[in-house]
């Protein structure tokens, strides 16, 4: 199909094909798309699926965004906290199972003070020279990056959500703004993060035309790492009636990035996976080449729903690598245990 080819070759496309490969494409259309993406991810990664090892430090959050679970007004969340000593225990069983990514991930919790979060990287850091450590914990100053980075972090996580200004504003509460969000991605790549941003697919009045927005937001910032899911309801959000997000839009805008983003890091996400039970195989069918099993203590796991039924068990979960490389298998992918740094030259 010409339009599918053309964002394999040029890697851009207009708004109006953008739409149509968003809205119009026949199942045979859409076949073919993944066919290309897979492709293209072949061509960069070969057959395999890099591995990281997810730990939701803290669910404190000092934020409301109305879609998400572990918001500020949600009272029926038992709040939990990992001290030192906790995170390094998961890093220990993440790294005699393999991991050599280990992804630090929280509510935006000011309770950790800059230095005790620096002395955590750095320690982690120090204990495991050969893995590489992820941040995923919101919006800071850049000052407060940069220590992070010292320490010995490599990468950064912050979705953008919406580059639109409007919708932005209907996902989050007063105070937040698109424009700090862009300003912190802006600092994290300067700093030299690997930096990673995305969207919810289908978050609360998304329209095609902010798809659209995203995309081409995304194509600019030119991150090294990209997350794509649906949108999921949780029962306890101003968001709980809403629709969720289409897997089938996912997975073409999950093929729509592998396409635009050659090299980017770009994982088959946990809603992906909870969506539907085959959504992390498909994900990766569609061109993503990164699963994050979650590494967090078992009795932590159900406290950390960000959405309704998040899946953390079995193929989801740290413990279960070999399950989860018999499933690729399957798919005719395998795990790579290698830390799985972003290599890619830009804009070439
Ligand atoms: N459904 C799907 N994804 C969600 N996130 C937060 N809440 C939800 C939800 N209800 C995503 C956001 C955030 C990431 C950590 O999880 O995009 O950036």
């Amino acid at each position: 199909m010409k339009l599918i080819d053309k964002l394999r070759n040029k890697r851009h496309l207009e708004d109006y094909e953008y739409e149509y490969l968003l809205t119009k494409l026949s199942d045979n259309e859409k076949a073919y798309l993944f066919e290309q993406a897979r492709a293209v991810a072949q061509e960069n990664f070969g057959n395999k699926v890099f591995i990281r090892g997810l730990i939701e430090f803290s669910n404190y959050c000092k934020n409301n965004c109305y879609y998400c679970g572990i918001r500020r007004d949600n009272e029926k969340v038992e709040r939990y906290r990992l001290n030192k000593e906790d995170v390094l225990e998961c890093c220990q069983t993440g790294y005699q199972l393999g991991f050599r990514t280990f992804v630090l991930q929280s509510g935006e919790d000011d309770s950790y003070r800059v230095n005790e979060m620096s002395d955590i990287i750095r320690t982690i850091r120090d204990k495991y020279p050969d893995c590489a450590i992820t941040l995923s914990m919101g919006e800071k100053d850049k000052h407060t990056y940069e220590q992070y980075f010292h320490a010995g972090a490599n990468r950064y996580l912050l979705r953008h959500e919406s580059i639109n200004e409007k919708h932005y504003a209907s996902l989050h509460p007063e105070g937040m703004h698109i424009q700090t969000r862009v300003q912190c991605l802006k600092d994290l790549k300067e700093i030299g993060f690997q930096t990673g941003s995305g969207i919810m697919v289908g978050s609360p009045k998304q329209t095609t035309q902010n798809l659209i927005e995203d995309i081409k937001f995304l194509e600019e910032l030119s991150p090294e790492m990209i997350g794509i899911g649906p949108y999921l309801p949780h029962e306890d959000t101003p968001f709980k009636e809403e629709a969720k997000g289409s897997m089938d839009t996912t997975l073409i805008l999950l093929a729509i990035m592998r396409l635009m983003h050659p090299q980017a890091l770009i994982p088959s996400t946990t809603a992906l996976a909870t969506i539907d039970p085959t959504g992390r195989d498909q994900g990766i069918l569609a061109g993503a080449n990164v699963v994050m099993p979650n590494l967090s203590p078992l009795t932590m796991r159900k406290k950390y729903q960000l959405y309704n039924d998040k899946a953390c068990m079995d193929d989801e979960a740290a413990e279960s690598l070999d399950s989860l490389n018999k499933r690729l298998e399957k798919i005719g992918y395998t795990i790579s245990y290698d830390r799985g740094d972003f290599k890619g030259e830009k804009d070439v």
